[in-house]
């Protein structure tokens, strides 16, 4: 029930200054977890309760700005509650409707300086997690303050695994995942997912990051987490005029990993569509490339002999896409700029100028008559005002030739994206989140979809702008192209535990020729080929590539017709089984079908799961189509072994997953009455 009650603190199993505070407490809708707020001793705190159990202890809650010392509160003031259940529908996505079903409290601080004098801390309850909120309403319009610090904290009790990898010095979210005690976390990206010795999974993270810096996460030694916010050069964290909300900070509460992948409080804590009318211009699907070829440096971005985008290239790509029913062809390297070091060309890049062998019109109109749509590219080399001075042009241009998404791209040498005083920023600092969110805007004026690359982590923000289609912001597949080492196969069993957890990716899957001649196994694709089928459906985005070359689909078209089959939204989805670092699989239903399909993926340990099939429909019969590893797979010695099956199966069966090392499976099923 909703409270506010005089409480001993220490009944709730922890000990701290022994003496009474008035909490103001509110529980999610099915009270599985309860939130109170109080103040001591100057500070504002939060704890949180699961069935009755405390998850995260008393922790702190406050920004500090600058001119101002940390303020200290004194009383928590007005009080507010309010409860919501609704349904909404996404244009496309993992799940059609999507349930919002919260209850919310908002409590004013009172502290003692001029900015914390009255703050609003809003907290939305959820049955599977939580998200809060600061309001800084008071500020007076046209009024300037700097952030000095986040005083936000996660404090866990008790032991914890985390899966993670180190954010200061990060260039991008592009590195692998180490599991570790929680409490040696120094500093996290987030999503940040951790597994508790009490049987829950939590997952920290943040939604709707508008015009704030991203926040990563500080761990103490002892488990406690604090908000470490990406500064401006000159270290304030971030700069706001007037009143304003910070982006909500968010934990997923489960009892599995799945119940953190499939938990909707990301998408239920952004604002509404700004794009309503998306559905009319731009539908998700798949695509092909001339991609993998420069990554496996058969074809260069820049001009030459070797240029990948030329005309005649590009229009075989087209072909291969019209033939096989995919919608979109991706071309990189088609403009001026990418000659010489090109991550160093970031004040070069044309946006609007092709390279002479590429020609844009012909290409276009050729693919229009094929039904087949280009994508567009834009790399920045990390020169974001080179590509804000053309940002209207390079839309304006591609939306002339009826390109319908646009990838653009941040690689730069270490070091730092240069802003208009030549001072470096963070990539993903309050300058690059605004820069990412201008592109989005801009975008979405030319009719044209964003795929980032190099992004600022995904918060959810393609409920209210779903022109943000997806974007990359982890180790992808080009990593198995040219990394040192290649990702490993545990890689793919993190991935839908913690970057997943904000959103699509642009993992670009579909490897066939695995090895792509080379010996060693660390400079190869480190999965079998029945795993790479199974991408598709692990890994969820509205827009997928097929990322191989045309050619090594047409020497495997039996396995390319799982490619061919599986659709990229859905009507729902359910992740069935998974352990992190392990193994996963997930089952989804597209959407408008009465198909499912289902993708199960292990690390380097071969494995048998046994999947009960109850997701199908009770009663009828399935023809399931089944793309295993074959006799021998391993991704270590025998890759490619795959076996391809039918079986008539109905929701009563429970079906054997055969997992080789580095193994997959991907079925499509089909109702048969
Ligand atoms: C990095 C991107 O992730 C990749 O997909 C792209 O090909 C290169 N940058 C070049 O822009
Ligand atoms: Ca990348």
């Amino acid at each position: 029930m909703l409270l506010r009650t005089l409480a001993l603190i220490a009944t709730f199993g922890w000990t701290a200054s022994a003496h009474a505070a008035e909490r103001d407490c509110a529980q999610s809708p099915g009270k599985v977890i309860q939130v109170c707020v109080w103040i001591d001793n100057g500070q504002a705190l939060y704890e949180v309760t699961r069935k009755g159990a405390v998850v995260l202890a008393p922790s702190e809650l406050g920004l500090t700005f600058k001119g101002e010392n940390s303020a200290r509160f004194s009383a928590i003031g007005n009080v507010r509650r309010a409860a919501s259940d609704s349904t909404w529908e996404q244009p496309w996505g993992e799940q059609r409707v999507i349930r919002d079903n919260h209850s919310e409290i908002t409590v004013t601080l009172s502290g003692d300086t001029a900015l914390n004098k009255a703050v609003d801390v809003t907290f939305r309850l959820f049955d599977d997690g939580f998200g809060f909120r600061y309001t800084y309403g008071g500020v007076p319009a046209g009024q300037e303050v700097a952030v000095t610090a986040e005083r936000t904290q996660f404090k866990t009790i008790g032991s914890y695994q985390a899966w993670w990898y180190q954010g200061l010095g990060q260039e991008r979210d592009e590195y692998l995942y180490t599991q570790t005690d929680a409490r040696r976390i120094t500093l996290a990206e987030t999503p940040l997912t951790l597994k508790g010795e009490n049987g829950l999974y939590l997952a920290f993270h943040e939604a709707a990051l508008i015009d704030f810096p991203s926040m990563l996460l500080q761990g103490n030694g002892a488990g406690t987490l604090t908000a470490w916010l990406m500064p401006w050069p000159d270290g304030i964290l971030a700069k706001r005029t007037g009143a304003f909300s910070t982006p909500w900070r968010t934990v997923l509460i489960g009892e599995t990993p799945g119940a953190l992948a499939d938990s909707r409080i990301e998408l239920n804590l952004n604002a509404p569509s700004r794009v309503p009318d998306i559905a009319s211009w731009f539908k998700p699907g798949k695509y092909v490339g001339v991609w993998w070829e420069m990554h496996l440096d058969k074809t260069t971005w820049g001009s030459g002999y070797r240029h990948g985008a030329t005309t005649a290239n590009v229009e075989k790509y087209v072909d291969f896409a019209a033939k096989y029913g995919f919608n979109g062809v991706l071309v990189e390297g088609w403009n001026q700029g990418w000659d010489g070091d090109w991550i160093a060309n970031g004040d070069k890049f044309s946006f609007t100028r092709p390279y002479p062998d590429f020609d844009i019109a012909a290409i276009t109109a050729y693919a229009r008559s094929k039904g087949v749509k280009l994508i567009g590219h834009n790399e920045t080399g990390g020169g974001v005002l080179n590509y804000e001075a053309q940002l209207d042009d390079a839309m304006k241009f591609y939306k002339s030739y009826g390109v319908a998404a646009v990838k653009t791209g941040y690689v730069k040498h270490s070091g730092d994206i240069l802003d208009k005083d030549g001072k470096g920023e963070w990539f993903a600092g309050q300058f690059m989140v605004r820069h990412n969110l201008l592109v989005a805007e801009t975008a979405a004026k030319y009719d044209i979809a964003i795929d980032a690359h190099e992004p600022v982590k995904d918060t959810g923000l393609r409920r209210t702008w779903p022109n943000m289609v997806s974007r990359e912001g982890a180790r992808g597949q080009e990593y198995n192209a040219w990394g040192i080492p290649t990702n490993p196969p545990e890689h793919l069993t993190i991935l839908p535990f913690t970057r997943m957890l904000g959103g699509p990716m642009d993992f670009t899957p579909g490897i066939f020729d695995l090895a792509h001649g080379r010996d060693d196994l660390t400079r190869r694709v480190q999965s079998t080929l029945a795993t790479q089928l199974a991408e598709y459906v692990v890994l969820y985005s509205p827009i997928q590539m097929a990322a191989d070359l045309p050619e090594n689909y047409e020497k495997n078209l039996d396995a390319f017709q799982f490619i061919r089959d599986v659709p990229t939204d859905w009507e729902t989805t359910r992740t069935l089984q998974s352990e992190i670092g392990d193994y996963v699989v997930v089952a989804r239903q597209p959407r408008g079908g009465k198909d499912w399909f289902l993708g199960a993926i292990t690390d380097e340990n071969a494995r048998t799961l046994s999947q009960p099939l109850s997701f199908l429909m009770p009663g009828k019969h399935y023809e399931a189509q089944i793309y295993r590893d074959g006799p021998g797979a391993d991704y270590r010695t025998n890759p490619l072994s795959i076996a391809i099956e039918k079986k008539i199966v109905t929701a009563k069966d429970t079906l054997p997953l055969d997992l080789a090392p580095g193994g997959g499976t991907a079925i499509r099923f089909r109702p048969l009455d």
